[in-house]
């Protein structure tokens, strides 16, 4: 099974209560969640593997350390994924950026895919899915499944909000990917929305209402 970890560093649950505003307007928001992102990134990198070199400082040499192993791909999940990008580039900006697009229909709350472009070395990435809301589970569910098929060997999953529903599902269908939250929140409403949650967050980020 893979880990859920809610990120609860005092800067993430601060910003995510004004995000959580409804009277927070678009610039605000989007500047929040940037901020969000880039400190969601930095909790999540904490593992990355290190390898030793030597460099030579003003003073002399010096054996010290850069990151090894895997590049990182980020995958955000269109649209609302996309305010969460410029963020976390900010302290990885060598990462690829691949793009998933799957829209919510609004009936059968089912994901469709509409588009999808990945850079081509996906299998050799450590790759993390970013969108900011995690409500059935259906669009992560299906972004990941996408993904497998395409050769990703390793995810990690990476949302502002989640609902129980949401992160059971994935728990099920990807137990080899571990997921990461700015908030777990208590479930989902009669039209999918998460409770208390954040609204639409694609509306509310790109003004579209
Ligand atoms: C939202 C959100 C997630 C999805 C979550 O996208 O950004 O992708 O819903 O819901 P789920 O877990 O039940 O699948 P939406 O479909 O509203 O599209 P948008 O980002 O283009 O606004
Ligand atoms: N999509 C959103 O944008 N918000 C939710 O609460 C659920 C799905």
């Amino acid at each position: 099974m893979g880990k859920v970890v809610v990120l609860d560093h005092p800067l993430i649950q601060h910003k995510l209560t004004y995000i959580r505003d409804k009277n927070t307007g678009t610039k605000e928001l989007r500047e929040l969640v940037d901020e969000v992102a880039m400190l969601m990134a930095f909790e999540i990198t904490r593992d990355l593997p290190l390898t030793d070199i030597t460099v030579e400082t003003p003073i002399q040499q010096a054996k010290t350390k850069v990151l090894a192993g895997k590049k990182i791909g980020l995958i955000p999940i269109l649209r609302a994924g996309l305010g969460m990008v410029d963020g976390m580039l900010n302290l990885i900006p060598a990462a690829k950026v691949g793009h998933v697009g799957l829209y919510r229909d609004p009936e059968t709350l089912k994901p469709v895919e509409y588009y999808i472009k990945l850079p081509s070395d996906i299998s050799e990435r450590e790759l993390i899915v970013i969108d900011p809301m995690l409500a059935t589970g259906g669009s992560a569910n299906d972004a990941i499944e996408s993904l497998k098929k395409r050769g990703a060997k390793k995810i990690r999953l990476m949302c502002l909000v989640a609902a129980p529903e949401g992160v059971e599902l994935i728990e099920k269908n990807h137990p080899d990917v571990d997921i990461y939250l700015g908030a777990l929140d208590e479930g989902l409403n009669d039209h999918g929305y998460i409770v208390p949650g954040i609204g639409d967050a694609g509306d509310r980020l790109f003004g579209t209402k």
